[in-house]
């Protein structure tokens, strides 16, 4: 296993450019099995999500190659619909072959991904949604087997207790595409990934409209044909460098982003003191001359997203005043919190959805643990401003969802190394 090492202290500067937005690579890679035709996918980022999911279309016959960055996926010989719990466990995205396998083949058989270090995270709104279309299925044995002798459109509600679903949204969608007359999807989710898989099935021929509402509605097609497709930059990334500068009072300009997906981070880093200053692709980050504590409120999208919410609490860590977070997607999204207090953060648990935090003048280095792809994400940020060194061990949850982070902050001043990690379990 490996760790990071970072000394904190330097305020970043120059320039970093971001990569192409895992939470859409991932359903439009699964999205190209509608096919059966080759598709390209552009700007696809080498993070390790991104190659576990290839592994699981490997064990399927799929076929596929890398240019720099990007993937030609060829599905036309696939040769099993059975996705096995071996891959499937290491990530939960994977239920996204579930969709289009069921849609192209009217079978498939996925391992249930079970829950993760979020909580629980059911799967009931994707089985929902499937069994509305005409999909008859059954969990056995760990694994949810699914038939369809045909698949008809129909009205479907997506919410659940927390919000919409996106993954949910985008699996709907994908069977729909394929499915016999019209589905409405309501309540449904309007990140901006479920969007861009929205535009990548309509390129392929997909009738789809109202994507980025709460309402979508798709026309089932015969047929999807294969396509070029470019993807959207990655908004949680941008996100991770915008915050990166403010906790380090840097200087940081994020190059080839969409400044429309981040505009709850952007309004609360304007009101959190930080200059922003932004043009169609560009966000640069100067730094602040007085800094305010706030009150943050992690939601479904337009609101500020839940993925972004343990990398502010270390930004408000460090912010005198008294700040609050409120989550209200995942039950246990505060598992950042132990390791900061490690760190001399002052943060109060009030409940498993709200965290109080009393800023502090510094935070001083100290061996920590990553626990998902944005605890480990936050662990770095507080790094980067912590007195002296702070050691950050199982580091594969950062490469889930980053792609070589270390070597962007390295190239914007910061003072990080990828070690191998002898004590590690
Ligand atoms: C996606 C993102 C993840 C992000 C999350 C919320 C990917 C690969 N992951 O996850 O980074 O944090 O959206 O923006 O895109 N739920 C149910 N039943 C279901 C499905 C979900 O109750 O069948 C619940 C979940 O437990 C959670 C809420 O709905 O409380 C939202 O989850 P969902 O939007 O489905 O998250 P993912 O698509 O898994």
């Amino acid at each position: 296993m490996e760790k990071f090492i970072i000394r904190g202290g330097i305020p970043l500067k120059g320039h970093v450019e971001i990569c192409g937005a895992k939470n859409a690579a991932l359903p439009i890679i699964t999205a190209s099995l509608l096919t059966g035709e080759t598709v390209v996918i552009k700007r696809i980022p080498k993070v390790s999500d991104v190659f576990t999911l290839l592994k699981v279309l490997k064990t399927i016959g799929c076929n596929y190659f890398w240019k720099d960055d990007s993937l030609t996926i060829d599905s036309s010989s696939i040769t099993s619909t059975n996705a096995p719990y071996e891959l499937i466990k290491k990530m939960r995205a994977s239920y996204y072959i579930l969709g289009p396998l069921v849609a192209r083949f009217k079978k498939a058989k996925v391992a249930l991904p079970g829950g993760c270090a979020l909580g629980t995270r059911p799967v009931d709104l994707h089985i929902k949604g499937l069994t509305a279309l005409g999909v008859k299925v059954e969990i056995e044995h760990g694994y949810v087997s699914c038939k369809a002798k045909k698949l008809k459109g129909h009205r479907i509600m997506l919410k659940g207790p927390h919000g919409p679903s996106v993954g949910a949204t985008i699996n709907v969608m994908m069977v729909a595409s394929l499915a016999e007359g019209i589905t409405v999807i309501e309540e449904a989710a309007m990140e901006p990934e479920v969007i861009d898989v929205a535009n990548f099935l309509n390129k392929c021929g997909a009738k789809i409209k109202g994507m980025g509402t709460p309402i979508i509605e798709i026309k089932g097609q015969k047929k999807l044909k294969g396509i070029d497709y470019s993807i959207i930059p990655d908004r949680i990334e941008t996100g991770t460098f915008l915050l990166a500068s403010a906790i380090t009072k840097g200087n940081v300009t994020v190059n080839k982003c969409l400044p429309e997906h981040n505009l709850a981070l952007l309004t609360l880093l304007r009101e959190y003191g930080v200059g922003i200053h932004e043009d169609k692709n560009n966000i640069r980050v100067s730094p602040p001359k007085t800094v305010k504590p706030l009150s943050i409120h992690a939601a479904p999208y337009p609101s500020f997203p839940t993925d972004l919410q343990p990398l502010m609490v270390a930004l408000l860590s460090v912010t005198l005043g008294n700040s609050t977070v409120v989550e209200t997607i995942f039950e246990n999204r505060f598992m950042h919190v132990p390791e900061l207090i490690r760190l001399g953060a002052d943060i109060k648990m009030i409940d498993r959805y709200t965290a109080i935090i009393q800023g502090v003048k510094q935070l001083s280095g100290a061996p920590v643990m990553a626990s998902d792809i944005r605890a480990s994400a936050a662990l770095i940020l507080a790094g980067l401003v912590a007195k002296g060194e702070t050691h950050i061990s199982r580091i594969y949850h950062t490469d889930r969802g980053y792609d070589h982070i270390e070597k962007k902050l390295k190239k914007l001043g910061a003072k990080i190394e990828r070690v191998s990690d002898p004590t590690a379990p």
